[in-house]
């Protein structure tokens, strides 16, 4: 069974982008088994704490990656870009395993990752999609298929995601992509 780890970029619960990624799920159904990464303990990044013994959530987070075909990271759009929470996460995953000289690859090389975003009506996620999309795209595997929501004005109110049928549409065909390119 294909495996595939979802990454929500804020740590806010049952967020937009929480709620696109169980969305994403639903549409997978038994097609593939779908974990959400919980990096709430991963610790700020630091040269002074990587080696020789990365902190446990850190190593957690990694073996999660590993494990997986396929990894989904759904970003919420931070002035203009991807929060810093998701930002820490993918530093700490994009370091080698072993320190120089033996310098092995890190998790994240090669990796087949996709990205969505929901964010406000202005951008539709544009900001956090480019920037995600160069940030992981340097080591990663890149699914060229995204999906950008903009949510209406009033879900800021009701916390609720309200997907129309044009955005059901671009997160269906970026969830059969991804099942191909993962496959
Ligand atoms: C620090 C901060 C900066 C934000 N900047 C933007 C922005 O640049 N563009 C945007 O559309 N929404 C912005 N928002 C609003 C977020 O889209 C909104 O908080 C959304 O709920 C975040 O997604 P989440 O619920 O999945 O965490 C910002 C929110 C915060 C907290």
């Amino acid at each position: 069974m294909t495996q595939l780890l979802f990454i929500v970029g804020s740590l806010h619960k049952n967020g937009f982008n929480a709620q696109l990624a169980e969305e994403a799920k639903t549409l997978i159904g038994d097609r593939a088994d779908v974990k959400f990464l919980d990096y709430t303990d991963v610790p700020f990044f630091s040269q002074d704490i990587e080696f020789p013994n990365p902190p446990a959530a850190v190593s957690a987070a990694r073996k999660a990656v590993v494990e997986a075909d396929g990894v989904w990271i759904f970003s919420p759009e931070y002035n203009y870009s991807y929060p810093g929470v998701l930002k820490n996460l993918l530093d700490w995953l994009s370091r080698p395993l072993e320190p120089f000289p033996a310098q092995s690859a890190s998790v994240l090389a090669d990796k087949k990752v996709a990205i969505a975003g929901v964010a406000g009506p202005r951008t539709a996620a544009a900001g956090t999609l480019g920037k995600l999309a160069e940030l992981v795209g340097f080591q990663s595997e890149l699914l060229p298929e995204r999906t950008g929501v903009a949510l209406a004005p009033e879900a800021f109110g009701t916390g609720k995601l309200e997907l129309n049928d044009g955005q059901k549409a671009e997160l269906s065909a970026e969830v059969e992509a991804f099942l191909k390119f993962v496959a």
